[in-house]
């Protein structure tokens, strides 16, 4: 046995298919880039200039340099790309065009579906790739706030920003564990915690590919701790969305179980395009929330992906 398959070996009861999990889980990840809307005259510009007409899109672009483009079936102007090494080097990217990010990790901006003028407040948001989704579907108004710990995993995401053209976030780096209470309320937040990366597997970085198995269960704590102090900040009637990069219910299911409270409810969702698993709710013999089956679980075998899980979460209004 590898290391993919001693790395996933505890979750064969949970999966519909083991063998197809370890096998595409040792392959690499396709690469994916979205378009970024603020910067569509741009786009039009570049596309009359090499014959495209101005309707033209970043993947057409693309596709004039010879990479072979395929649309994203789930999310409109994202694409796979084969054919290009360095995405970051081309001229698209510099110019703010698009950006490159793992393809289910853009899953969670689209389950916080965050409106233009609204406060988001992105708890654990470095490097920033979905703090760059958040704030461009906002159309550049309201107030995205990027907080991280690290001041020096913040760099990154303000040097995209600024090549995007996002003007509408703000950074903090702040210990999530100590954020100012008196900072909200949201009417929207991501939690994407710190996790054991099991969902990474497929990255080709070494630093990324990591596993932390022996943070699968050490985790768990940080992780509430964290929501705690962020489910203060978000007003009734809010939406939290929790997400991680792993598979493990011990930093999923079992943290939202012993962290939320009555006035929370995990809601059922589905992107459509994109499969996802239910959520469990018995895990190492306890009974758990009945609305954990609403989280959605993304195996990297159903759609050729990373592995993510997903929750959404409303904070119930005082009047119910
Ligand atoms: C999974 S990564 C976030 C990825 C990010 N959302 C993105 O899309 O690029 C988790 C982040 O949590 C940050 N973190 C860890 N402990 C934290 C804490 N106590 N308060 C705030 N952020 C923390 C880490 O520095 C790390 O950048």
């Amino acid at each position: 046995m590898d290391d993919t398959a001693r790395a996933l070996q505890r979750y064969k009861e949970l999966v519909d298919d083991w063998d197809a999990l370890v096998d595409v889980s040792r392959r690499p990840l396709p690469l994916v880039v979205w378009q970024n809307p603020l910067r569509r005259t741009h786009v039009e510009r570049l596309a009359v200039g090499v014959g495209l007409d101005r309707g033209a899109t970043v993947g057409d672009l693309l596709a004039t340099r010879g990479y072979e483009v395929e649309p994203l079936a789930w999310r409109k102007g994202a694409w796979r790309v084969r054919g290009v090494d360095k995405p970051g080097r081309t001229l698209e990217h510099y110019l703010g065009l698009m950006h490159v990010q793992e393809e289910v990790s853009l899953a969670p901006s689209e389950v916080l579906a965050a409106k233009a003028g609204e406060a988001v407040l992105d708890f654990c948001a470095a490097p920033g790739g979905k703090t760059a989704c958040i704030a461009v579907g906002m159309r550049n108004t309201g107030t995205v706030v990027a907080n991280d710990l690290r001041p020096q995993r913040l760099r990154p995401l303000r040097s995209n920003c600024e090549r995007l053209g996002i003007l509408n976030v703000v950074i903090t780096p702040i210990n999530g564990m100590r954020f100012p209470l008196d900072a909200g309320p949201f009417d929207r937040m991501l939690l994407d915690v710190p996790c054991s990366c099991e969902g990474n597997l497929r990255d080709s970085r070494p630093s990324t590919r990591r596993v932390r198995h022996s943070q699968v269960e050490g985790r768990g704590g940080l992780q509430a701790t964290l929501l705690g102090r962020a489910w203060k900040l978000l007003r009734p009637g809010g939406v939290m969305v929790y997400s991680t990069c792993t598979f493990a219910p011990e930093e999923n299911e079992l943290v939202l179980d012993y962290a939320l409270g009555e006035d929370a409810v995990i809601e059922p969702f589905e992107i459509a395009g994109l499969r996802h698993d239910p959520g469990v709710t018995r895990w190492a013999g306890k009974d758990l929330r009945a609305d954990c089956a609403n989280l959605a679980r993304y195996w990297p075998h159903h759609n050729n992906t990373g592995g993510f899980t997903i929750a959404r979460i409303r904070k119930v209004a005082a009047n119910g």
